[in-house]
């Protein structure tokens, strides 16, 4: 058996959380390799609304086995209140959630750093969700990092102090207030005593030996394509590898396993925090896209920058990623327009059209040139099966799949469960 990956091929909050959900049927195992509480993966059914942060998001399905795998960065506090919060799902996360010994540990001090380096940044910050993300992967690139089999030694007190004591000095030297690091630090024994009392593994074998069975498997990314620490615009990025390959060392399999590559995208483009966005809109437009789509943050709330499907990126996505099929979502958002625009190529400043992510087109300023569709401009709330689409929207979808030479098989078109149109 071969795993299936299902990643973001823009910037993020694409509705991964959403389809991991709808599919985690078809699963035996969910698993998360990368990120941490810098995600916010959104589920809706039953009129409940669910954000998870750390927590692969097949936990509401009973018979599925979540794993948080050793390429996590884990807040064990952020992690004990999420548990905490499925309280009332009478969820046996007992049974359900494992977490790998492997996985780094996000403390204190990391989120302190993390918001030392963006004041330090000024203009230039890169919009970090603040949860220290950044500093915890530096350090487990650095071999200095604490990580949760840690937390069932004798020595893991000696070994925190070692690298908060590093922390310090660093954060001292940016004149950094630890005020709250207190405080801070009664939270986090508290909650490694709870993590304690989890299910660690080397989850390496458990996925593994699941796949060896025959048992389906589900690779759940976090983050996005263009956030990537290798392919994103650097140095707006997040800090791990949000591609499929990421997918292969944040859970220990090879990739001659991997199966299918889900690559999500909006039908539109949004991107939270700082860096280039070719098609954003800064008008009335993109203005009414934030409010149709209720474009705000689901982890710090901040508004989305919104703006017109990029087709050059979403190549370079689909590319890098080996995607085998695409999902488009919140195409319903765009039930407001008389016309949808895509955009085809960048043109340069010498006036050159380009379609290709290049190095020097990270950092420099293009305009998108966009051909422009017909829109459906008509509500799709009760749309269940494709031949119902409108269709402007079955012209969109057969456009883009011309344009990027891979299949949609599914289209989204509101945020519950059953709002899910497979083809
Ligand atoms: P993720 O990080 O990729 O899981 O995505 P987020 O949960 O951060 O953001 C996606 C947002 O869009 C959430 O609020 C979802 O409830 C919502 N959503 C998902 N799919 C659809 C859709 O097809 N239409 C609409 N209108 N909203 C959607
Ligand atoms: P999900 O999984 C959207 C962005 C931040 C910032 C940059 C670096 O919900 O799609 P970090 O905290 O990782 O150091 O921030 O990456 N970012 C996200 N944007 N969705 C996310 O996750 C994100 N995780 C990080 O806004 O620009
Ligand atoms: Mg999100």
């Amino acid at each position: 058996m071969k795993m299936d990956v299902l990643l973001g091929l823009q910037w993020g909050d694409e509705g991964k959380g959403k389809i991991v959900d709808v599919l985690a049927p078809e699963y035996e195992i969910v698993a998360r390799f990368q990120g941490g509480p810098n995600a916010g993966h959104t589920l809706e059914f039953d009129g409940i609304k669910h954000v998870l942060h750390q927590i692969p998001s097949g936990i509401f399905r009973s018979q599925i086995l979540n794993i948080i795998g050793n390429g996590v960065v884990l807040d064990p506090i952020i992690l004990k209140k999420e548990i905490e919060g499925l309280g009332k799902f009478s969820i046996d996360y007992m049974k359900n959630l494992v977490i790998s010994k492997k996985a780094t540990i996000i403390i204190p001090t990391h989120k302190l750093l993390d918001a030392a380096y963006e004041k330090s940044k000024g203009d230039k910050k890169i919009g970090s969700t603040l949860k220290g993300i950044g500093p915890t992967y530096q350090d487990k690139i650095g071999r200095s990092a604490l990580r949760i089999g840690d937390v069932l030694g004798e020595d893991f007190q000696e070994k925190y102090n070692t690298l908060v004591e590093k922390h310090k000095t660093i954060l001292s030297f940016y004149n950094f207030p630890l005020d709250e690091l207190e405080g801070m630090e009664k939270q986090f024994f508290e909650s490694v005593e709870f993590v304690k009392g989890l299910n660690l593994i080397d989850s390496e074998y458990t996925v593994n030996d699941a796949l060896q069975s025959g048992k389906k498997i589900l690779a759940e990314g976090a983050q996005g394509s263009l956030l990537d620490i290798d392919f994103g615009s650097y140095p707006f990025v997040t800090s791990s590898s949000t591609m499929t390959a990421g997918a292969c060392t944040g859970l220990g399999v090879a990739p001659a396993r991997i199966g299918q590559v889900f690559g999500i995208f909006k039908a539109y483009c949004t991107r939270v925090g700082s860096g280039p966005f070719p098609t954003e809109l800064f008008d009335d437009t993109g203005e009414a896209m934030r409010k149709e789509g209720n474009e705000f943050g689901s982890t710090t709330g901040r508004p989305r920058r919104c703006g017109w499907l990029d087709l050059p990126a979403l190549r370079y996505s689909i590319m890098i990623n080996g995607v085998t099929e695409l999902f488009m979502m919140k195409a319903d958002v765009l039930n407001i327009f008389e016309d949808i625009q895509v955009c085809t190529h960048y043109e340069l400043a010498d006036g050159t059209r380009v379609d290709r992510l290049t190095y020097e087109i990270a950092d420099s300023e293009v305009k998108p040139v966009y051909k422009t569709l017909k829109g459906w401009n008509c509500s799709l709330e009760d749309v269940r099966d494709y031949a119902d689409f409108p269709q402007e929207l079955k012209d969109y979808v057969s456009y883009l799949e011309k344009e990027l030479q891979v299949p949609i098989r599914l289209v989204s078109v509101g945020p519950d469960r059953t709002q899910t149109i497979k083809r």
